[in-house]
């Protein structure tokens, strides 16, 4: 074992990542590692990386240059890149003449050996994809005990034409359910009122005969825990099925994550997606006869090459016509390895793909606030996360549908659902006051999720 050492992990991308910094924070701390959260007192700054799009790739390579202050500053200190820039770029990265180590999404494990083999003048690459690798004896050490994310799935096998997360995540792994079931337990016991499952594609989950929707149901059964999320599902694997598993368990929150990309059959075609247009409205349908209720957010991707006028329009028309409660949108970024990146003709002007977004985001900002307005007057379960951004003394949380609320409060309110009354909003941030101080064991069991 390398000697005790103070760690800094510092974060982009999506949850998968988020959980995986837990998973690397847990194999740091079990070698007597310690964590900071300030770069600037660590001997290990870890760079969690994101590549989905060229922006965030560059944003990361940036800040690696930034952190390397450090190591100037103290020779001793070691700068590492780990997620899907170190897997996707991997040996290059040591180009970057500051770079200690790089770990890719299946090395976590290793990074005790990383660190010793460092430590002995090497400069170490482990970016190989494990078939087997999962993590399942491994303990995360979560920061957000109230909230937890637990990794169902590794990699995705879908291979949408733009996408790159098949190359840096690796072939679709899933997890076995005792595991997944152990560690929400163990989550549970550490205080967590809500889980979210997380893989790229969790609706293709399958173990032996066991599928996401048993999976979930199982998940939704588990004492104590107040609310499950999952995240994200892709449409062709979205079934009648998990829509009635989500119907028949009060704790599984109504939010849904149903990425659509474009409302074009053309463009979603060429995006190699699987499903159509009308295989997605019918699986909203499925959704809000079951659940009138239930929040949906989506992702788009706009400026993908070839789309028209009259794609995008349909994009917009399918947005306005399924009004999400929120939704992100992306202007289309080539990928090293994807089949979309050797698209050579029918590239989209920068300026036009720019318009389109925010043609989007307009309409979308349009509809969210109208959902978020409908919120004033009513009362709502509101999972208390912690201090407020802004406003000292004030605490936030988020409501079953995810939206964020600030209230007045003391500290030890944080980890509690509670009943809210929202009063009012400001830009996307609904503000309340709660309604009843509930002794902590009657907020536990006499105080589900409040409907509005
Ligand atoms: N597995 C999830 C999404 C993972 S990536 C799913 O399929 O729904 C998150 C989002 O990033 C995608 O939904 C897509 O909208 C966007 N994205 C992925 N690759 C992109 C690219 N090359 N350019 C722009 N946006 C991209
Ligand atoms: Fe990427 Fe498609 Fe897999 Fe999502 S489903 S991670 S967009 S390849
Ligand atoms: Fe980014 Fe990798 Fe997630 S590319 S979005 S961190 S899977």
């Amino acid at each position: 074992m390398s000697h005790p050492r103070r760690y800094y992990i510092e974060t982009y991308g999506c949850q998968m990542n988020v959980a995986d910094a837990e998973l690397m924070s847990g194999v740091l701390r079990r070698e007597g590692h310690e964590r900071v959260d300030d770069a600037a007192l660590a001997d290990v700054v870890i760079v969690n990386t994101c590549a989905i799009r060229d922006h965030a790739e560059q944003r990361v390579i940036g800040r690696i240059g930034q952190l390397n202050r450090h190591k100037l500053a103290r020779a001793d200190v070691r700068l590492g890149v780990a997620g899907c820039v170190a897997k996707e770029l991997g040996r290059e990265l040591l180009e970057l003449a500051h770079v200690d180590f790089v770990v890719g999404p299946d090395g976590y494990r290793h990074l005790p050996e990383v660190l010793e083999r460092v430590d002995e003048g090497e400069r170490v690459v482990h970016d190989r994809f494990n078939r087997s690798e999962n993590y399942e004896d491994l303990e995360p050490y979560r920061i957000d005990r109230c909230a937890a994310w637990i990794t169902i799935m590794r990699g995705c096998d879908k291979f949408c034409s733009y996408c790159i997360v098949p190359f840096t995540r690796g072939r679709e792994k899933c997890r076995s359910p005792e595991s997944i079931l152990a560690e929400v337990r163990g989550a549970v016991d550490g205080g967590a009122k809500e889980v979210t499952l997380l893989g790229q594609n969790v609706n293709s989950y399958r173990s032996g005969e066991l599928d996401f929707p048993d999976l979930l149901a199982a998940v939704a059964r588990v004492e104590g825990l107040r609310r499950v999320r999952f995240t994200t599902s892709h449409p062709w694997d979205f079934s009648q099925r998990l829509v009635d598993v989500i119907a028949e368990h009060p704790v599984i929150c109504d939010h849904v994550h149903l990425p659509v990309q474009s409302g074009s059959d053309r463009i979603l075609a060429a995006m190699r997606r699987e499903h159509t247009i009308a295989w997605y409205r019918e699986r909203i349908a499925m959704l809000r006869e079951a659940i009138p209720e239930c929040a949906l957010s989506t992702d788009i991707i706009v400026g993908y090459p070839g789309e028209t006028e009259e794609d995008f329009q349909a994009t917009w028309d399918l947005m306005a016509e399924v009004r999400y409660n929120s939704a992100y949108v992306f202007i289309y970024s080539p990928r090293p390895h994807t089949p979309a990146a050797s698209i050579v003709e029918d590239q989209i002007p920068h300026a036009i793909a720019v318009d389109r977004l925010e043609r989007l985001n307009q309409l979308q900002r349009d509809i969210g606030t109208s959902y978020l307005l409908d919120k004033v007057g009513t009362t709502q379960g509101v999972l208390v996360q912690g201090a407020a951004r802004r406003g000292a003394g004030r605490l936030s949380g988020w409501t079953e549908q995810r939206e964020t609320v600030v209230i007045d409060g003391v500290a030890s309110l944080i980890g509690e659902i509670l009943p809210v009354r929202i009063t009012g909003l400001s830009g996307i941030t609904l503000h309340g006051e709660v309604e009843a101080r509930v002794p902590r064991r009657a907020a536990r069991f006499d105080l589900p999720v409040l409907a509005g």
